[in-house]
């Protein structure tokens, strides 16, 4: 049941698009290699909810997310915030450039929804 398809090659790098899925908004992110190498070098320690970059994305150029706040349920804005990722403007939570929470009250990283990446870029979610 509605699943959508994005052209990832349309996405400027840096750049987030949000489109709407099952009603909620997705984030499709098309991270630079500076964000990247910034997101792998994170000191798991350092994180509420440790999760390595690797294991929140199939494509490291690619972050797919529910752009849904894990505080309250806001929409965080792209490209803003302490962390160069996400912020929600609700009650002050910082996500960063793999979605992870880094700062504020949310209590997880933002979601993942289920999604495939096929060989020519084509986003497939749910
Ligand atoms: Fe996002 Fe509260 S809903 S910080």
């Amino acid at each position: 049941l509605a699943k959508i398809e994005v052209k990832l090659s349309e996405i400027p790098e840096g750049k987030n698009l949000t489109v709407k899925w099952r009603s909620k908004p997705l984030f499709i992110r098309h991270r630079t290699q500076a964000e990247i190498e910034r997101e792998r070098a994170v000191d798991l320690t350092t994180l509420r909810d440790p999760q390595t970059d690797d294991v929140r994305v199939q494509k490291p150029e690619y972050l797919v997310l529910l752009g849904i706040c894990t505080h309250l349920g806001c929409v965080p804005l792209a490209n803003q915030g302490d962390f160069n990722g996400y912020f929600c403007p609700c009650h002050g939570s910082h996500y960063d450039a793999s979605g992870r929470i880094r700062k504020g009250p949310a209590p997880l990283n933002l979601e993942i929804p289920p999604y495939t990446i096929t060989d020519d870029d084509l986003l497939i979610v749910g």
